[in-house]
């Protein structure tokens, strides 16, 4: 991409920030050209994304490598290590100006070896025991022997041999030392993958950077080179599998005639222990099967999964696995039998475990005609009512993959209550890459810091280590396995996600799901450096930029917990506060006049709350237990002059602040919570009626029921039972 198109991409961003209030850019034109892009952009496209590998120009940084072997020995010769090989090279090239030297066997003078443990172990005599590693695992440990240098790669698998030369030259990018190594790292669980929602017509569903990698009319793209070059930046992170089609599946990917085709997309992924996986259509049986029912229970389907997942493994022997998405928005699945979702996981899951084959099946089940006039409805709970009573039904090698929050990737959700609920079942956490809700790529919004708060939340499910993160590992109940996923929705733009920024939020997942408690500024430090090389002013002006952004773009599109004011029905871009309330997608925020909120509470609202278990394992308690952000999500919140709420700057914290601080005051005023005899406030008593105009919250909630909004015109009487336009049932999906 040249530097105008670059430029011009800046300009809206910085001016978009401006306009937001946001204290980031104070003059969009004046603020482009210091921090120095202009030296760095003329000079790439965006298509090496963090790969870029740029000359490091301090000599005091680059002096450092001085001592860096001038050889390279695989000491396997498969096409990951290959991979592996070929990467070193190109890194210390590029990075480094040298060209390292070739060798199938271990010199007499210093060299950089990789292998798997069994094959250093053999060669390197003074390596020593090596320490304990999970799969795809690795140890950079430099050896001086025989009066030379070995710096030494090695993991028990070859992914892992990978891995660690991503770290290695990912460690000389960043300055740091690498003459006296010993470090082993092992991921924090086995399944990192990521999902595209690539349709086979070429587009992508909620892709905002081009179109699809790896299909066009119908079929798999005849040139698969970018799918290649993904594969390798999936690699660089530690990634390991990638659902290339939408969960909106389409049946004919699993036809006869589509099986080779896939297979080549395997094989571009191959070299970089990227597995292939794909959607499925749970109808299948019925729609390109030629049986007349998809019922999960009967002999004929089972049969009909058997015989397409062994086709499958034998078109591609190192397939992955498969993604699920049924009864949810449209997409058939095991209710139409009146069977249930461990019925549906199961059947498929059989026929995919003598493969190694998983089944990532989507937790994000819900009715999307809800009835919004009764309070009690709430789509936050769905994931939960529909899976918790399933716990321990389903086999060892499913994965319930479940969205971060409980509705749907809004700016702010608090962690899922099912994470917390599943102690017999593999889980995996579902964050989206792609910036659905969070401004298309064409708002700045880095989202790890966010993903972080979901992540290092401890939903008190065990006695220690139950963090979502912990849980997904499947670290907290022993789970066979479990992980990250990211929706992440490359296309063919140069920059991958139509945004040069937007590719620290790709870097951000791999780098959260390998390690979890890694910090959102140690992340966007290293994605930049990477990026943009290692001025220290881009350094500091582009991670500035990015760790503000999340909240800056929450104040103008979800603020107070709303969620989205975006437009809900449609692009789900740009204000359309309405499009949340009087529909049946169950996004709303019950704003109006009085206040905005949903009340979640056991005592009055949708209990919710009963969910989500706080330390101790009591129940969580409202506002107590919150966040001032998230109020409105989980109790109406009344507008109120008194009520103001100060943004807060620390956007890790998901709790409330210690009882004193002065903020927390404020919090407890703010939703109109009293102190109880201990002191605490209790929302169950209600707000004293001089904090809530109208009286008690229980009061606010009936009213809120009673009223319709001025602009309706229907004062004091019911929510008139008519469907506002465009939100009826049977309407093309777009929620
Ligand atoms: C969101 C998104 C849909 C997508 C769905 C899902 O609702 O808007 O396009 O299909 O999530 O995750 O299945």
């Amino acid at each position: 991409m040249p530097f105008p198109r670059f430029c011009a991409r800046w300009l809206p961003l910085a001016a978009g920030l401006a306009l937001a209030g946001a204290t980031l850019v104070a003059s969009p034109a004046s603020r482009v050209a210091p921090i120095g892009v202009t030296e760095t952009a003329e000079a790439q496209t965006g298509d090496a994304a963090w790969l870029r590998y740029a000359p490091i120009v301090d000599r005091a940084v680059s002096g450092r490598y001085d001592g860096l072997p001038a050889v390279v020995v695989s000491l396997d010769s498969s096409p990951v290590v290959e991979s592996a090989r070929q990467e070193i090279v190109r890194g210390v090239r590029g990075m480094l100006g040298r060209t390292l030297r070739i060798e199938r066997e271990l010199p007499s003078e210093s060299a950089i070896v990789l292998g798997t443990l069994a094959a250093v172990g053999k060669a390197v005599k003074g390596l020593g025991p090596a320490p304990a590693l999970e799969p795809d695992g690795y140890w950079l440990k430099t050896v001086a022997e025989g009066g030379r240098t070995l710096v030494v790669v090695g993991a028990p698998n070859e992914r892992g041999v990978l891995y660690g030369t991503f770290a290695l030259l990912r460690k000389i990018a960043m300055g740091e030392a690498v003459s006296t190594l010993d470090e082993a790292e092992s991921p924090a669980a086995p399944v990192r993958w990521v999902n595209e929602w690539d349709n086979l017509d070429g587009s992508i569903e909620r892709g905002y950077a081009g179109r699809s990698i790896f299909f066009e009319g119908g079929r798999v793209l005849e040139d698969l080179r970018r799918a290649q070059d993904y594969a390798r930046l999936l690699a660089s992170v530690g990634i390991n599998g990638c659902a290339i089609s939408n969960v909106n599946a389409d049946a004919r990917l699993l036809t006869p005639e589509f099986l080779p085709q896939i297979a080549r997309v395997a094989e571009a992924f191959r070299p970089w222990g990227v597995r292939l996986a794909i959607s499925l259509d749970f109808s299948s049986p019925k729609a390109i099967g030629g049986l007349t029912t998809f019922d999960p229970l009967d002999p004929g389907v089972a049969r009909f999964w058997r015989d397409a997942i062994d086709a499958l493994y034998r078109a591609i022997p190192d397939f992955g696995g498969v993604v699920l998405k049924a009864d949810s928005e449209g997409r058939l699945g095991p209710a139409a039998y009146g069977r249930t979702h461990a019925d549906a996981a199961n059947v498929i899951a059989r026929a995919l475990e003598p493969h190694g084959g998983l089944i990532f099946y989507r937790g994000f089940v819900y009715d999307h005609h809800m009835d919004w006039r009764d309070p009690k409805n709430d789509r936050a709970r769905a994931a939960y009512d529909n899976f918790q009573k399933l716990d321990g039904h389903f086999d060892d090698n499913v994965v319930i993959q479940i969205k971060h929050g409980p509705i749907d990737f809004q700016v702010r959700e608090p962690a899922s209550p099912l994470f917390g609920a599943l102690e017999k079942t593999n889980e995996a956490i579902e964050l989206q890459i792609t910036q659905e809700y969070t401004g298309q790529q064409r708002h700045l919004c880095y989202l790890v810091p966010m993903w972080k708060t979901v992540l290092d939340f401890d939903m008190a499910a065990a006695a220690s280590g139950s963090s979502v993160a912990d849980l997904v590992s499947g670290r907290t109940f022993h789970r066979p396995t479990g992980g990250f996923v990211g929706v992440s929705n490359v296309g063919r733009d140069a920059t991958w996600l139509g945004h040069p920024l937007a590719m620290a939020n790709l870097y951000g997942f791999g780098r959260l799901a390998w390690a979890p408690a890694l910090g959102a500024r140690r992340i966007a430090e290293e994605w930049t450096r990477l990026t943009f090389g290692d001025d220290r002013k881009v350094l500091d002006t582009v991670v500035d930029l990015q760790l503000r952004s999340w909240p800056v773009y929450e104040s103008y599109t979800g603020p107070l917990g709303a969620g989205t004011l975006t437009d809900i029905l449609g692009p789900h871009f740009g204000p359309g506060i309405e499009s949340s309330e009087r529909n049946g997608w169950g996004q709303w925020h019950r704003a109006d006049h009085d206040g905005i909120g949903m009340d979640r509470t056991s005592a009055t609202g949708t209990r919710l709350h009963r969910a989500v278990p706080v330390a101790g394992g009591r129940a969580l308690r409202v506002p107590r237990d919150l966040p001032r952000r998230s109020v409105a999500l989980h109790a109406p919140r009344p507008v109120h002059p008194r009520a103001a709420f100060r943004q807060d700057r620390d956007p890790a914290h998901l709790r409330q602040p210690p009882r004193g601080s002065r903020s927390g005051g404020r919090l407890r005023r703010a939703v109109g919570g009293t102190a109880g005899t201990s002191g605490r406030p209790d929302v169950r008593r209600g707000p004293g009626p001089s904090r809530v105009p109208g009286g008690s919250r229980r009061g606010l909630a009936r009213r809120r029921l009673q009223l319709v909004p001025a602009h309706l015109g229907d004062r004091g009487r019911a929510w008139p039972r008519r469907t506002l336009p465009g939100t009826g049932r049977g309407r093309a999906h777009d929620a």
